[in-house]
């Protein structure tokens, strides 16, 4: 039985990553400690079908606290960490920055630090232990018209949420280079799918239609994301634990790149298709204040994972966004649910701010 240390788990690609695993292997052959400090983003919702599992746990908990951290490691004999947990949105970390060093970059290093003390005999690492930071191909930075981002290209992050990624994966690194720490680095693309936080555009897209509210495109709405269903990604990360070469950086991307106006308007139409009698069209787009240093284009070259791993992703963008829209059409309630209270007041403020030009 292999455990795993899933940080982060409560979030959207965390979430989806644990039902992934237990999909995937039989009982018994894995067991999953969740650790999750269930910030705004973090939802035990999201898991509610696999809660009762003998092989999960919960622990409600911050990455930052070493005390903790100490704990889990000397009760639990930890295989993989899988560090799926930070704070993720570029547009908060515009705001508040300060919480992206303290989780992102201290969060990340003391986890490292607890699994190296613990996955030593005289040191020597142990075996089959494996760190996997869950990067983006936000540290890259942005690019031009042409190229893709590969794994030789250098870090050049411009936002906090990026620069403190690109800060963790550098000691992660380390980690690998000083100690022969057993890690791998992921980079993937957007994401999108079910229990993603309807702050991030797919998500705020449907659930704005769905309230008949105006849907906010930053500047021109012709930058370039590479969108990759969750579950590719999730199946991604799952052949880098079993099978990546050690100390290996990974890119993840679904070669799918779209202008941001493409995907608000095709999301559009899906709507109105699906639902006839609210009126949902084009009319409810509105431009706004550009996203400060926004980058223009990524675009991830995934040959590495593909020709080494052997990794594919299993779902073509069609078919995807309409599995999402159809989950999140069929969970108004969770919608309703994460975004009220407290959500509600930051979307407003953020929104009235991007509307006074
Ligand atoms: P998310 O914001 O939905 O979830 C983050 C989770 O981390 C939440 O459950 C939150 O409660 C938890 N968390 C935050 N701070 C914590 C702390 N200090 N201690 C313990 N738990 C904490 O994020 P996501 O979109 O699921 O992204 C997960 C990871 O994947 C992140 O590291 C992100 O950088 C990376 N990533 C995301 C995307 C994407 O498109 N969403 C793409 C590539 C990489
Ligand atoms: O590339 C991977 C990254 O993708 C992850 O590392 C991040 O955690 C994740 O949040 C995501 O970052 P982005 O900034 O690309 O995602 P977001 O959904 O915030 O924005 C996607 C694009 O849409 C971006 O160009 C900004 C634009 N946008 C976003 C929102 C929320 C809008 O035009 N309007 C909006 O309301």
């Amino acid at each position: 039985m292999k455990t795993y240390l899933v940080t982060g788990g409560a979030g959207f690609i965390g979430s989806n990553f644990i039902k992934y695993l237990f999909n995937k292997y039989k009982e018994r052959e894995i067991k999953v400690i969740n650790l999750d400090n269930l910030t705004y983003a973090g939802n035990l919702e999201n898991l509610r079908e696999i809660e009762s599992k003998e092989d999960y746990k919960f622990i409600k908990g911050n990455i930052c606290d070493k005390n903790l951290l100490e704990s889990i490691f000397i009760k639990n004999d930890i295989d993989y960490v899988i560090n799926f947990a930070a704070e993720s949105h570029v547009d908060r970390s515009i705001e508040e920055p300060e919480i992206f060093v303290k989780t992102n970059i201290v969060g990340t290093q003391n986890l490292i630090d607890s699994a190296k003390k613990h996955w030593q005999i005289e040191n020597e690492f142990i075996r089959g232990k494996r760190f996997i930071q869950v990067s983006t191909d936000e540290v890259y930075g942005s690019l031009g018209n042409e190229g893709y981002f590969t794994e030789e290209t250098s870090l050049s992050p411009h936002s906090p949420y990026s620069a403190s990624k690109a800060s963790a994966d550098l000691i992660v690194k380390a980690y690998f280079d000083t100690y022969k720490m057993p890690i791998n680095i992921t980079r993937c693309s957007n994401n999108y799918g079910p229990y993603q936080f309807p702050e991030k555009l797919i998500p705020l897209l449907i659930n704005n239609c769905l309230k008949h509210n105006e849907v906010p495109i930053y500047g021109d709405g012709r930058n370039i994301r590479d969108w990759l269903y969750v579950e590719d990604h999730c199946s991604a990360i799952d052949l880098v634990v079993s099978k990546g070469r050690l100390g290996e950086v990974y890119n993840i991307g679904g070669n799918n790149e779209k202008e941001n106006i493409y995907i608000v308007e095709y999301i559009i139409k899906i709507l109105s298709y699906m639902i006839k009698d609210m009126n949902i069209n084009d009319k409810l787009i509105r431009y706004v204040k550009d996203r400060k240093g926004h980058d223009r284009r990524y675009a991830i070259d995934a040959s590495k994972i593909k020709v080494e791993l052997g990794w594919k992703p299993r779902h073509n963008f069609e078919e995807g966004i309409i599995s999402t829209i159809d989950w999140y059409l069929k969970n108004r309630n969770w919608l309703q649910n994460v975004t009220s209270g407290q959500y509600e007041k930051y979307y407003s403020k953020m929104y009235l701010d991007k509307v006074s030009r």
